[in-house]
């Protein structure tokens, strides 16, 4: 019988992240008697990943979800060819009180405060950097049509706080923030898939004055292609907290948008690759979550490191429809930067307008 295409690709989304070698290798049960693993070594984090899904994400693409997300980056981006730094290492958790200073960390405290109790409970199983990763991952996976990415795991305690000056800032410009990316070895199309595609599943608690969990796009719970709608449209500048300027009122009450996105989306050099993730969703999946991944490994050696994806839960699959434009709005609405190609054609949700609620907040509910 001829291995048709068909079923090759059934058997690759049934198991994205097995290779041939782990499809052909047994899985034996773990010694908590109930999880089976190919890599016995890898036994140990699946109470880890149980107890972040129940009880830190409550099962939730929310604010918790959200956070370990953000703090994916915040900790990988902190290295530098020329300044040091030890990347996806933890840094920002254990050498908080110097991560924290730097005004590029705005915000972090808050996601520290729910997340590294949960760390520290677990830090004689995995170390600060894999546990910083790990939860990104697993965080993914709460969001419905978020990539569930690869989990390598071994990395070495951090030895000191990352040097200032590494995270990009909503209000730097897009050259210095490809500039940045690009130092550890991020493409323009790379940077704006990690950029856009997290920003989907988020929102601000730091730049609308007085209000938190404010999102960026109309579906904060959904990893969907909607943020590279929803920041294309045209928008107002507004002084955001702490006297910032530079973010932008949407058209789409109830969201906000940092200046940061809005010139990714219309720069020369991003806005083509920005409208070219505007419903495309199986697209902003996969060069996201290979991003994703690519930030995760930072500073480290993949192969120094042991395969544990399989601790990771699968995937939420995406089941919503296309990209859509708010009630109201048409395409005129959309502000056209690409040069070479035109925006997506969408259609209008039907129905009055309404306000987008805030994202409830993880402090909210204790
Ligand atoms: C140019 C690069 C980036 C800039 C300037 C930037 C800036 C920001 C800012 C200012 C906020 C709001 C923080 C607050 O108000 O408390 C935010 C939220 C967020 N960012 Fe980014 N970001 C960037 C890239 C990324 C990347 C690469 C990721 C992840 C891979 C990410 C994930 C998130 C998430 C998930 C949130 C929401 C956090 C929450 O709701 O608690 N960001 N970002
Ligand atoms: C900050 O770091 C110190 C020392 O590593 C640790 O004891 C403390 O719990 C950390 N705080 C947070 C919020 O992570
Ligand atoms: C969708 O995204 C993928 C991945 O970046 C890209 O190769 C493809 O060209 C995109 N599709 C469109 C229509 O732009």
């Amino acid at each position: 019988m001829v291995f048709s295409p068909t079923l090759t690709s059934l058997v690759l989304a049934l198991f994205p992240l097995a290779s041939v070698n782990a499809l052909r290798t047994k899985r034996t049960l773990c010694p908590d008697g109930v999880n089976t693993a190919v890599n016995p070594a890898c036994c140990a984090l699946f109470p880890v990943v149980q107890d972040l899904a129940d009880n830190l994400f409550e099962n939730e693409c929310g604010d918790s979800a959200h956070g370990a997300l953000r703090l994916v980056f915040h900790d990988a981006i902190g290295i530098s060819p020329t300044l040091g730094g030890g990347g996806a290492d933890g840094s920002i958790v254990i050498f908080n009180q110097t991560e924290l200073e730097n005004p590029a960390n705005l915000g972090i405290d808050d996601i520290l405060s729910t997340l590294s109790p949960f760390l520290f409970k677990h830090l004689d199983t995995l170390s600060a950097g894999d546990f910083v990763q790990l939860a990104g991952a697993v965080s993914l996976v709460q969001c419905p049509g978020a990539p569930r990415i690869p989990f390598f795991s071994g990395r070495a305690p951090p030895v000191a706080a990352a040097p200032t000056g590494l995270v990009p800032q909503p209000f730097d410009s897009v050259a210095s923030i490809l500039q940045r990316f690009g130092e550890v070895g991020f493409s323009p199309e790379e940077v704006v898939a990690v950029v856009g595609g997290s920003h989907s599943v988020a929102g601000a608690d730091d730049i609308v004055p007085n209000m938190q969990g404010i999102p960026f796009d109309q579906t904060p719970s959904v990893f969907d292609t909607q943020i590279f709608v929803d920041v294309q449209l045209r928008g107002t500048l507004f002084t955001g907290e702490g006297g910032q300027q530079g973010e932008v009122e949407t058209a789409v009450a109830g969201t906000v948008r940092l200046q940061s996105d809005s010139l990714l989306a219309r720069d020369s050099s991003t806005s083509c690759a920005w409208q070219s993730f505007a419903n495309n969703q199986s697209g902003i999946e996969t060069a996201f979550g290979q991003a994703v991944l690519k930030l995760s490994l930072l500073g480290q050696v993949q192969s120094q490191l042991t395969d544990c994806s399989e601790v990771i839960p699968a995937a939420i699959a995406f089941t919503g429809g296309p990209a859509t434009l708010p009630p109201g709005l048409t395409m005129n609405d959309i502000e056209q930067a690409c040069p070479t190609a035109p925006f997506p054609t969408l259609s209008t949700q039907p129905g009055p307008a309404t306000s987008v609620p805030p994202i409830p907040q993880a402090d909210d509910d204790s």
